[in-house]
């Protein structure tokens, strides 16, 4: 049997961060689905969903059992129907514990078929999320050093331009 892992998040924009968590997944399981979700949480998206979907398709093209997918439901659905048997989630600091162990507990409530696996980051990762990308980038710093090179063309002139 196919063990399938899927890798949820809002990825707005992927960042190495991200990339590191899902090349190790990808060693980990047969195959990964990444997938662009809908964080009601997080207001002011900088990508569609689609854009987001392109972004993270470029950067992991050499991933060969790589796919990235959108949803807009509920992800314990997406894991059941897809057949995964494990959501992969990436923890940086003890912030991120309580929320995910959060959302850990409420997707095995709705779908006991799946495990929620947390990869740690790597120390240069620790810091790193959409969210900080997206400030340095509005005061105009430099973003080399958090997001793929193939991508940081594009993600800093709809960053920009939104300043
Ligand atoms: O990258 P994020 O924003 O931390 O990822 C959170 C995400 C998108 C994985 C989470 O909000 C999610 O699973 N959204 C899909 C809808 C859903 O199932 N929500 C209930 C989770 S318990």
């Amino acid at each position: 049997m196919e063990r399938i892992a899927v890798c949820p998040g809002s990825f707005d924009p992927v960042t190495l961060g991200h990339l590191d968590i899902i090349t190790r997944a990808s060693k980990l399981f047969d195959r990964v689905i990444v997938l662009v979700s809908k964080n009601i949480m997080k207001k002011g998206e900088s990508f569609t969903p689609q854009e987001r979907k392109e972004m993270i398709q470029c950067v992991t093209k050499d991933l060969q059992n790589v796919a990235v997918d959108i949803s807009d439901g509920l992800l314990a659905n997406y894991v059941k129907e897809a057949g995964a048997i494990a959501i992969v989630k990436g923890l940086r600091a003890v912030s991120d514990f309580e929320y995910e162990f959060q959302m850990a507990l409420a997707n095995r409530k709705l779908y006991e078929g799946a495990e929620t696996v947390f990869l740690t980051t790597t120390a240069e990762n620790m810091y790193l999320s959409s969210s900080v990308v997206k400030q340095i980038a509005a005061f105009g710093g430099d973003i080399s050093h958090f997001v793929p090179p193939e991508i940081l063309g594009v993600i800093e002139k709809r960053l920009i331009k939104e300043r």
